[in-house]
């Protein structure tokens, strides 16, 4: 099983065809720049306008290296197992500070031009162990690398899986090849699965029915969440989210959890959420009320009126109180209000700490919605997040969406503030 196993010596077990060249690379071309990071992407598959992601995971790694681990003192080691051309690799190692990173993709092809990115660091490096190495470049499938790490009791303080596609099988590896505290980075590109097009692939990947809803982004980063926690429930653990953060270019979906030893209760963050069409009320339900899904509008709600999503994580979407200590390292670093691609750190994660309140349940309401049925113009956004604070709900916007509302308001509420914003009371 995963543990808070002893620090390991990775790079001399290695089998040969994994053992990098001895010869030199040539300097990269160093093409593209991230944080000040130059590299150069080649012919891997490479978007620039995931450095936000990317960002988001160096400020929680950091974190993580300088106070979040069980063994401080241990080497802080880093997976990052789809590497492409090995940017992400090159930012554990240039501003996380690991002290090891395995930098890992199937294609062979990609070879080249991650050693080169990855050359600026010299691949053994001083005072660790004889032997020890600050970073490998292997070719190999996710799943039987991570199975491999975890056979020979390596594991990791971060494991990045930045996959194409939504296909969750390597889960439950890179659950077993982390160590305890430690931090799993999760993509998901299938927005047809979170969507709720594609509810066989759901429920194969990660367990949950999903159907169409009015807040589709959210349903998808808790059901790949909700995937996590199925699967470290499975192993004897739990995770625990520390970010979720979707964006719509591609779209993806990205969730930032941390594995934690023991069984939770495992059901309360975990369960169904409903959906009521002709009220547009939302709801969560547990295991325990499966038999009692229902809306109890007034209006009709019979099979077609009502949509029911999960198993999936239904908690909260963040950890507040991590989320606070990211903006305040990206504030020390200068990244805060610097926009790369159209980005701008300490609006979204500013949004995402406000979002985080265990009082909001899942999902959001879509101000047109709520407008369209109270029959009045929309309210301005921050007008009707006050007025629902006054009335003493909770109530923010959403990294998500730019016209929604997050709160704990019932929607029949929302009209009556929204009617009397507009002096229609
Ligand atoms: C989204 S790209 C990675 C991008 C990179 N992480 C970045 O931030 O620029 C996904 C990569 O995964 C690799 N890949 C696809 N399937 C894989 C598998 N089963 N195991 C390992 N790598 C895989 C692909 O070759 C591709 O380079
Ligand atoms: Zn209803």
């Amino acid at each position: 099983m995963a543990a808070a196993a002893a620090a390991i010596s990775l790079p001399h077990s290695l089998s040969p065809p994994f053992q990098a060249t001895r010869r030199r690379p040539a300097p990269p071309a160093c093409t593209h720049t991230e944080r000040g990071v130059s590299f150069d992407p080649g012919s891997a598959f490479y978007r620039s306008d995931s450095a936000a992601g990317r960002d988001l995971a160096v400020l929680a790694a950091t974190l993580h290296r300088r106070h979040g681990r069980l063994d401080p003192s241990a080497p802080f080691l880093c997976l990052d197992a789809m590497c492409g051309c090995g940017v992400r690799a090159l930012r554990y190692l240039a501003q996380v500070g690991a002290d090891f990173v395995w930098a890992n993709d199937a294609s062979e092809a990609l070879r080249p031009v991650i050693v080169a990115n990855l050359s600026r660091f010299e691949r053994g490096s001083p005072p660790a162990e004889a032997g020890r190495r600050r970073w490998v470049v292997s070719h190999n499938d996710a799943t039987r690398l991570l199975a491999e790490r975890y056979l020979r009791r390596e594991y990791f303080d971060v494991i990045d899986v930045d996959s194409f596609g939504g296909d969750a099988a390597y889960v439950r590896a890179a659950l077993l090849a982390l160590k305890i505290g430690g931090l799993l980075y999760l993509t998901s590109t299938d927005w047809r699965s979170a969507r709720g097009y594609g509810s066989r692939s759901s429920l194969s990947s990660y367990g949950a029915y999903v159907r169409p809803m009015p807040y589709p982004n959210e349903v998808g980063l808790r059901m790949v969440i909700g995937g996590a926690a199925r699967e470290a429930a499975l192993l004897g653990f739990h995770i625990t989210p520390v970010f979720s953060y979707f964006a719509y270019h591609g779209p993806i979906y990205r969730v930032m959890v941390k594995l934690c030893n023991g069984k939770d209760d495992g059901i309360s963050n975990y369960g169904f959420i409903c959906h009521c069409k002709s009220c547009g009320q939302s709801q969560t339900f547990g295991f325990d009320e499966l038999g009692q899904i229902s809306c109890g509008c007034t209006y009709r709600t019979d099979a077609d009126s009502i949509s029911v999503v999960g198993p999936l994580w239904t908690g909260p979407l963040h950890d507040a109180s991590f989320l606070a200590e990211m903006l305040s390292l990206a504030n020390e670093w200068g990244w805060a209000y610097t926009s790369e691609n159209g980005v701008t750190l300490e609006k979204l994660l500013s949004t995402m700490i406000e979002e985080s309140d265990p009082q909001l349940p899942p999902g959001y309401i879509r101000l047109d919605e709520i407008s369209r049925r109270a029959k009045v113009n929309s309210p301005p956004l921050g007008t009707l997040i006050n007025s629902l604070r006054k009335e003493g709900f909770s109530a923010c916007r959403s990294h998500i969406g730019t016209n929604v509302i997050k709160t704990n308001c019932p929607i029949a509420s929302c009209m009556d503030v929204a009617r009397e914003i507009r002096n229609m009371r």
